[in-house]
């Protein structure tokens, strides 16, 4: 029976991740620890209460002693670790969190598996059932131009508090590899959607303001690009990455599905549009699009070449972004309690914030 360490597995991409591992392995034991910040959400994982192969730890990745305790107590071998503080615009509001989320807490977790998937005292050779699987993004390559694409020999050049964070979390993974020899294997993926995602950002805040007839807020001139990827398929991806991947190497994953903000923008309106009928007015909701000043420093096109970890480990994308955004939306219409019980705490101020004379 493999014994999993998922961190953040009460956020978007963790909390699918979860559910998918659970139908894919059933022999398996999975931890979660999560320490519910803002972004965590325990709802998200309601339908896995009772289920014996699966425990939830609240408390955070910073906590030593907490970790220690973890790895020891339920004989850790395996850590998929998505915890972070995760939204680019909250990291340029106050970068601190996540430094010491993103930075200080994947180094203790590296700590504690070096220390604990040692095969013998005294001796420096790890398990080889062991792994430490860190999820990260495309972001830490910072930012293309018209043409070219990532690839995993791409230099860093990180650009947002959040980027650089990812980017130095990565180098220490990294670092622990080439220096102690911790079996470690990185991934690096483009933009995620699908359900369970947080509505700050773009997508689910589109689908959420569209319902609302509220202002679409589209940064700058609307033509920054993103590679999006549907959250199935990244689990997915991660999976075969654990099962199939070379130890000390990184993969990246995209979705070969470039698009302008813009035009995800208009195509989310449109399908809410046919969904639930145009606005009260008879217009479309394309009209509530409003084009609001820039984000600082915003990476203007992020594209991936995925050859590796097709070439090498047979993964592909499965979900054509047209099939994938529109059971994204029908989703988040199905689940309209979920986003409301959101939408009606801290939330409202965040948005204030940050969008209040934009
Ligand atoms: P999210 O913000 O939805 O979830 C993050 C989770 O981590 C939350 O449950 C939160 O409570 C938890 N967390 C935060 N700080 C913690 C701490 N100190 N200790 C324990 N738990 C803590 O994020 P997401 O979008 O699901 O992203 C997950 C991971 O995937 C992140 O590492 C992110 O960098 C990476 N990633 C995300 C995307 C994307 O498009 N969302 C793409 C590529 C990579
Ligand atoms: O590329 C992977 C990254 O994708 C992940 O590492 C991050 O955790 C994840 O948040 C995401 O980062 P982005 O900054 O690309 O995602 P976001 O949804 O915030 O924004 C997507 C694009 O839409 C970006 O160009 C900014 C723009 N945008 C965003 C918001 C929230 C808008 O135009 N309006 C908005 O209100």
């Amino acid at each position: 029976m493999k014994r999993i360490l998922i961190t953040g597995g009460c956020g978007f991409i963790g909390s699918n991740f979860i559910r998918f591992i659970l139908k894919k392995m059933p022999k398996c034991r999975l931890v979660n620890l999560d320490k519910l910040t803002y972004a965590g959400n325990p709802k998200n994982l309601y339908d896995l209460q009772g289920d014996s192969r699966y425990r939830f730890v609240n408390g955070d990745i910073c906590n030593i002693d907490l970790v220690r305790e973890i790895f020891a107590e339920e004989r850790i071998e395996t850590v998929v670790h998505f915890a972070a503080e995760s939204h680019v615009d909250r990291s340029i509001h106050g970068p601190g969190e996540f430094i010491q989320t993103n930075i200080f807490g994947t180094f203790n977790l590296l700590e504690t598996a070096r220390n604990a998937w040692l095969k013998n005292a005294g001796s420096s050779l790890f398990s080889e059932d062991c792994c430490f699987l860190h999820v990260s993004t495309d972001e830490v390559y910072g930012s293309l131009g018209a043409t070219g694409l990532f690839s995993e020999t791409t230099a860093y050049d990180p650009r947002s508090p959040y980027s650089a964070s990812k980017a130095s979390s990565d180098h220490l993974v990294s670092a622990y590899f080439h220096t102690y020899g911790l079996p470690v294997i990185i991934t690096n993926c483009s933009n995620n959607y699908g359900p369970y995602q947080f509505p700050e950002k773009l997508i689910p805040l589109i689908i959420n303001n569209a319902l609302l007839g509220k202002d679409l807020p589209v940064y700058g001139d609307g033509k920054n690009v993103r590679d999006w990827l549907y959250v199935g398929d990244h689990c997915e991806a991660i999976l075969t990455a654990l099962q199939k991947g070379q130890v000390g190497r990184t993969y990246n994953i995209g979705g070969n599905s470039e698009k302008q903000n813009i035009e995800v923008v208009r195509l989310v309106c449109d399908l809410v549009d046919e969904m639930v009928g145009t606005l009260p007015s008879g217009k479309s909701r394309q009209e509530l699009i409003r084009f609001v000043t820039d984000r600082p420093g915003h990476d203007r096109r992020y594209a991936i070449d995925a050859s590796r970890i097709r070439d090498e480990l047979g993964w592909e994308p499965s979900m054509t972004f047209e099939d994938g955004i529109r059971k994204t939306v029908q989703w988040y219409l199905e689940n309209r309690s979920w986003s409301e019980a959101i939408l009606d705490g801290s939330y409202q101020q965040y948005y204030e914030q940050m969008y209040a004379g934009r």
